[in-house]
């Protein structure tokens, strides 16, 4: 995608240096800011911090964290040791953990001396493939997007939290049919919500508007209200961690809005790549939810009157605060999972249509 339109990926390699930058998505959408990272503890502390964030961006990032620690030292031991630094930084997204156990596999086997410029190219390899899964999770889901569009109407989708290209390498998950959508001149707008407490839904607006997708943020809690009136034709979200029968854990909230959207008559469709299905995970009470910080609800990140960031308090620093990040919206819930392989219903046998090399797995 195009930053003041200029093409620009999610995390790139420093040529000529062992270092990767990104984009800190900590001081979007109020400023723009390339970070370069060095080391493998610069890259955990950017995935634990979320200024990379997403469940494909994070692991595309832990596969560059190993190429950083092996730049160094490319011992069994040091290469283990990384792997479980970085295991150890978010919980609920599966793809850290699909991404270090490939480059487990690919790094341990072999001498020690052929393993940084091997580490390099399979996070490249990651990160080139993460951009064409998603390229093709909008090829597929323009279909679904088609389908819900009410001749003569503009196309109403609602969208929680980010799932679009600052989730990913490129493109998205769930605004990459979106962004097919828009490319191919179909009229179409997006309720974004807002996603309380880190507010990754300004991410999406953020995202939307460097692309020109008309967009409209709202409070999360103004979504029911919008489903029950009728404004909306489709919800389509991301996914962190897919289960095995069809179950999906996403950001909070997103419960929510498959509920509503089912007491609408609305249809609501998951979108993500293999790498977020975790064939291993029976179902969603099996999925790790991710505990946050209590500070993410007590203060509040923006800019004050004169322009300059700042932090407001808005609960005192002893006040009781509860902050789990993801939910599980149940398999009957998803009207369909959509993945770079194509479109299936959310059922194990759904996901094997898609992926039968998995039945025997
Ligand atoms: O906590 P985050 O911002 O890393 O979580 C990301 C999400 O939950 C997104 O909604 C998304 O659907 C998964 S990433 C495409």
């Amino acid at each position: 995608m195009k930053v003041h339109g200029t093409p620009t990926r999610t995390i790139w390699p420093v040529a000529g240096a062992d270092a990767v930058e990104i984009i800190d998505q900590t001081a979007l959408p109020h400023s723009y800011r390339v970070l370069r990272l060095n080391s493998l503890d610069d890259v955990a502390q950017a995935i634990r911090s979320m200024q990379v964030r997403g469940a494909p961006l994070i692991g595309v990032s832990a596969a560059y964290g190993i190429a950083l620690a092996l730049s160094r030292r490319a011992d069994d031991a040091t290469l283990l040791a990384a792997l479980q630094t970085l295991a150890a930084t978010r919980p609920t997204a599966v793809n850290l953990h699909w991404a270090l156990a490939r480059v487990q596999a690919c790094l341990l086997p072999l001498p020690a001396a052929a393993r940084a410029a091997a580490a390099w190219l399979e996070a490249g390899r990651i990160a080139d493939e993460d951009v064409d899964q998603c390229r093709r999770i909008g090829v597929h889901g323009l279909q679904r997007l088609l389908s819900c569009r009410r001749a003569g109407h503009r196309l109403e989708i609602m969208t929680h939290c980010n799932a679009g290209w600052l989730a990913t390498v490129d493109h998205g998950t769930a605004l990459a049919p979106v962004y097919a959508a828009f490319d191919a001149g179909i009229d179409s707008h997006v309720w974004v919500s807002e996603t309380r407490p880190r507010n990754q839904g300004l991410l999406t607006a953020w995202e939307l508007r460097q692309h020109g997708v008309p967009h409209t943020v709202i409070a999360d809690n103004a979504a029911g209200l919008l489903l029950a009136r009728g404004t909306i034709d489709v919800v389509i979200v991301g996914a962190d961690r897919i289960a095995a029968n069809g179950d999906v854990a996403n950001k909070v909230g997103t419960w929510l809005k498959a509920l509503a959207a089912q007491a609408a008559g609305v249809p609501f469709y998951v979108a993500a790549p293999r790498s977020t299905i975790d064939f291993a995970c029976a179902s969603g009470g099996d999925i790790p939810i991710e505990e946050r910080a209590a500070d993410e609800l007590r203060l509040v990140h923006g800019l004050d009157g004169a322009g300059h960031p700042g932090a407001l308090r808005q609960l005192p620093a002893d006040e009781a605060v509860a902050n789990p990040a993801f939910d599980v919206t149940p398999a009957s819930l998803v009207s369909a999972l959509i993945s770079e392989r194509g479109t299936c219903a959310a059922s194990r046998e759904g996901l094997l249509t898609l992926y039968p090399e998995e039945r025997h797995g």
